[in-house]
């Protein structure tokens, strides 16, 4: 007899962004047929005894086998960076397809899909990084790359060779609301990090510790004000990315409180690290510079608050591996200025492990909530649900089985990507990732790589609900009201709707 399932996970405890129940989960092909208990037969069996069943995570924000805001290329290839992916729990991500000046997107996005399909071995999409959003790009290639499912947007505010100023900004804002794209940000201000480099190095203050100096929070500060502001004029979407800082917060909270649609993420490395780990010796600290810097355990708790408030939707990694040698970290030598230094940490394969060692094993916010920021809601945000981030019949069959109870020493060593070195190592983790699926098949079994090079797939998608507007605050009320819409943001009105 033909059995009912092509495979069963059974005896296990599925965890949803809505709780956890006892269930067994039935998989047909490459999707969750049946969640329920009591499931008939299956041609493979996974027993799930002590375990937590959870959606595989989706990481929203990787720099892969990507040419970087410093001109270099990142230390992964898409087979590295997958491989660690999928060993750390995560089954889906959103790396970059990133243009510099010059470049025409529409050929960035075929070479960066070219490296993926080639590489990945999880499934994955990309945001766009725009750096140079001339009118042919905006007009006719974000248009094209939209309707091939691409459907999120990234700009810089800062980095010398990336960043964006507000005429351009604006430009992009309203290309995206036209092609109903999310756009996400790096949202510092370029001229605030600037003008402390330049005084700290004339001072002769070049140790790593100076790099957070070099990065006040004023800069995530008005970063993120400003981001809000032009957001607001145009009514489009924005999730601002990497949030920092305990204000930066606070101002995704008041303007979501006005009614205007920002959306915020934090990583990682803001909720477990702080500028402490700049007291290393001599470059060894350069491992820990990341733009925005890590900083102090004030932010972390209000981070974890804005996480618990809603606040902050999601945790990504911000995968940006440089390896510690003269390819990444030391390229100006052993003795660069922390302004010399790439910024970036590797993260994607510790995001899944860390945080649920930290919500799950210690009970800071809790299992659901794991599963909800760093799973269900990226997934409903960048419009991959429902094929991602569910543990519920229809979805992809993407699926992490969790042994609560291993514990895990972090070392240099046991890390799957190419930067040679993570800046969690020392810690211990309780909860580690034992079985990995991806639609359906075992890509990580007891701990072990299965998945071959390449079985990744590409996703595409449509930017649903977070990218639509409010469709209720469009430019400035008051003088339009007087003097009427100019006809440039009339296109933009909700059908039958006028100011
Ligand atoms: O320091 C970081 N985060 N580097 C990666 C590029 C970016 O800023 O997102
Ligand atoms: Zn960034
Ligand atoms: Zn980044």
């Amino acid at each position: 007899m033909t059995p009912a399932f092509d495979t069963v996970i059974r005896g296990g405890t599925v965890v949803t962004s809505g709780g956890a129940f006892r269930s067994d989960v039935g998989i047909r092909g490459e999707t969750i047929a049946a969640v329920g208990l009591d499931l008939g037969t299956a041609g493979h069996e996974i027993s799930a005894a002590d375990r937590l069943i959870m959606p595989g995570g989706v990481d929203t924000h990787a720099h892969i086998q990507q040419l970087s805001a410093s001109g270099k290329l990142n230390a992964d290839t898409w087979e590295s960076a997958t491989t660690a992916a999928a060993i750390g729990g995560t089954t889906t991500v959103i790396a970059f397809a990133a243009q510099h000046i010059g470049m025409n997107l529409s050929k960035v996005v075929e070479d960066y899909s070219a490296l993926a399909r080639a590489g990945s071995l999880i499934d994955y999409t990309f945001h766009l990084i725009l750096a140079d959003p001339t009118p042919e790009t905006l007009a006719e290639d974000v248009p094209a790359l939209m309707k091939q499912g691409y459907a999120s947007i990234k700009i810089f505010t800062t980095y010398e060779r990336m960043k964006v100023d507000d005429e351009h900004v604006l430009d992009v804002l309203l290309a995206a609301r036209a092609n109903r794209a999310l756009v996400c940000v790096h949202a510092e201000n370029h001229g605030v990090i600037k003008w402390m480099t330049k005084r700290l190095v004339a001072r002769g203050h070049h140790a790593m510790k100076f790099h957070a100096l070099s990065h006040p929070r004023t800069a995530e500060i008005d970063g993120i004000e400003r981001m809000v502001r032009l957001s607001a004029l145009l009514d489009q979407p924005v999730m601002i990315f990497h949030v920092s800082t305990a204000e930066g917060a606070a101002v995704i909270r008041r303007a979501r409180g006005e009614g205007i649609k920002i959306f915020g993420e934090t990583c990682p490395q803001y909720l477990f690290l702080t500028d402490d780990d700049f007291d290393r010796p001599g470059a060894e600290a350069a491992k820990w510079v990341c733009s925005p810097p890590i900083r102090t355990p004030a932010d972390q708790d209000a981070l974890w608050r804005a996480l618990a408030l809603g606040d902050l939707q999601t945790i990504s990694s911000d995968h940006a591996p440089y390896r510690f040698d003269e390819s990444g970290k030391l390229a100006s030598g052993p003795n660069a200025r922390f302004d010399q230094v790439p910024s970036g940490m590797p993260g994607i394969e510790l995001r899944m492990p860390l945080l649920f060692d930290a919500m799950v094993s210690r009970r800071r916010l809790g299992a659901a909530k794991f599963v909800e920021l760093t799973a269900s809601v990226p997934a409903r945000l960048y419009g991959l649900h429902p094929r991602k981030g569910a543990i519920e019949p229809g979805a992809d069959a993407d699926i992490v089985i969790w042994d609560p109870d291993r514990e895990t020493v972090i070392s240099d060593a046991m890390m799957h990507d190419n930067t040679g070195f993570t800046p969690f190592v020392g810690r211990t983790l309780r909860g580690w990732p034992s079985t990995v699926l991806i639609r359906g098949n075992v890509v990580v079994d007891d701990g072990a790589l299965k998945a071959a090079v390449g079985s990744g797939k590409f996703l595409p998608r449509t930017a649903g609900l977070s990218a639509d507007p409010m469709g209720t605050q469009v430019g400035d009320h008051t003088t339009m009201s007087r003097m009427g819409i100019p006809d440039f943001l009339e296109a933009m009105l909700p059908a039958g709707k006028r100011l």
